[in-house]
């Protein structure tokens, strides 16, 4: 006989079904619990809550653990491209050498944005913040690709997630040459996703850009590291904007507008900032008081994570590339010193050591973002290109899923009880 979880709420009882996945904790299926008992669960944040059934990516917060289809982030980042790891979180597998060129030329194909879709860029300020352009431009181009928002057709859905994959990075370099007055740059398609994307926000017409290749690998790896992430809030909000059936470029500008916030992806920016406002080595002691004050709003930016509660492997990854691109182009900048005294004092006091705190993917991404050249107000559009992947395969396998209902929580209602109208002259 199935497992079964025990529920008794007054004088009723209710046996409910447990769920086992490959790996990780069981779930137990309340789907029952309200028709049967009246009541609801509560779990505001979902610290306990699987929102769905993913084939995708899988973490294990207590041991630091992050695997994509099963194969573990650090064996991804070392070893393989960004469009290696597109092609497996949104096909399943890794692509044989003849599926990712083939792959790589369809994204290629996709890569230039609608002429008119330029004169979206012409409406905002020139300091308007990318991601304040990204949310509104990626959710215009449901206005441009009519025919690929039928989100019944498997095949609209794929063309759509292939033109989403491609334009993220031409609408982000976009956002950028805006942003510093320099005419847009076309993609050029003879070069790879991440040499593309560098040559539109770093080139100008004038001269000739050569990629360089020790940066471009350093990007596709942030890309890697950045591209899914299980139900994050972001993805989350893909999924859950998506449930209702709207098309997919709206739900990839939910996404954004989500990801943007400082306790998500716009952690990165934040991190970089406090860095530098640390400035020294000296200050640090004073930084973590703050961080360790109940009174005092500051958090360590870049520090904490809900699901790890082990260094973030992801974080482990990011400090490897900061030291490789640092030897590579010979350069160095003092904030990564603050960072790595910051860390190890961070990791010896009792404070972040009883609550778990270890650095995130976005302490040190900042550090690279910097050395590569991009100001700090891009950071989180980076976040956003790369996590188009991981959003574009979930709300897919959503789609897919015959279970999918429109995502509709419920609440504890904690306002006035049903009264009567009065009248304003007599209030
Ligand atoms: N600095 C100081 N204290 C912290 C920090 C921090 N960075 N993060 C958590 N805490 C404390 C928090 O005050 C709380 O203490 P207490 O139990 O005494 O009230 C305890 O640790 C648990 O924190 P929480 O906010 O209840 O945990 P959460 O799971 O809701 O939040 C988090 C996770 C990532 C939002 C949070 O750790 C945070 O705000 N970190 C800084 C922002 C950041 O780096 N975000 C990037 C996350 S990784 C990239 C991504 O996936 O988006």
């Amino acid at each position: 006989m199935s497992e079964q979880a025990n529920i008794t709420l007054g004088s009723k009882s209710l046996e409910m079904p447990v769920k086992h996945g490959s790996i990780g904790p069981d779930v137990v299926d309340i789907r029952k619990l309200y028709g049967q008992t009246g009541a609801f669960t509560f779990d505001p944040g979902f610290t306990s809550t699987a929102s769905c059934e993913s084939a995708i990516t899988y973490i294990d917060g207590d041991e630091g653990v992050l695997l994509h289809r099963g194969y573990p982030i650090q064996q991804l980042a070392e070893d393989s491209s960004f469009m290696e790891v597109a092609y497996l979180l949104t096909e399943g597998e890794l692509p044989s050498k003849d599926e990712l060129a083939k792959f790589e030329h369809t994204i290629s194909r996709h890569t230039m944005v609608h002429e008119q879709l330029m004169q979206f860029f012409r409406g905002f300020r020139r300091d308007a913040h990318p991601m304040a352009i990204m949310c509104g431009v990626v959710g215009a181009l449901s206005a441009f690709y009519h025919d690929s928002t039928d989100i019944d057709d498997p095949k609209q859905r794929m063309i759509a997630s292939h033109r989403l994959i491609a334009k993220m990075p031409t609408i982000a370099a976009m956002a950028y040459k805006y942003s510093i007055g320099q005419p847009f740059i076309y993609p050029d398609n003879s070069l790879s996703y991440t040499g593309n994307f560098l040559r539109m926000t770093f080139g100008v017409p004038a001269e000739e850009y050569v990629v360089n290749p020790i940066v471009e690998r350093a990007m596709d790896r942030i890309f890697i590291l950045h591209a899914d992430h299980e139900q994050n809030a972001s993805t989350s909000t893909v999924r859950l904007a998506g449930s209702s059936g709207a098309n997919p470029f709206a739900c990839m500008a939910a996404g954004i507008a989500c990801l943007w916030g400082p306790a998500h992806g716009g952690a990165n920016e934040a991190a970089l900032e406090m860095l530098r406002e640390i400035g020294r080595p000296e200050r640090i002691p004073e930084y973590i008081a703050r961080a360790k004050n109940k009174d005092d709003p500051f958090r360590l930016m870049g520090f904490g994570h809900r699901v790890y509660k082990n260094y973030d492997p992801r974080a482990t990854v990011m400090q490897k590339t900061v030291r490789e691109l640092f030897k590579e182009l010979k350069v160095t900048d003092p904030v990564f010193e603050v960072a790595l005294q910051l860390e190890e004092m961070a990791l010896n006091d009792s404070y972040f050591i009883e609550k778990k705190l270890f650095p995130n993917v976005d302490f040190y991404s900042g550090i690279v973002l910097s050395a590569v050249g991009f100001p700090t107000s891009m950071f989180t559009a980076l976040f956003a290109l790369a996590r188009t992947v991981g959003w574009v395969a979930q709300w897919n396998e959503m789609i897919g899923d015959p279970e999918q209902k429109i995502g509709r929580p419920r609440q504890l209602y904690t306002g006035a009880p049903q009264r009567d109208y009065v009248p304003i002259a007599k209030r």
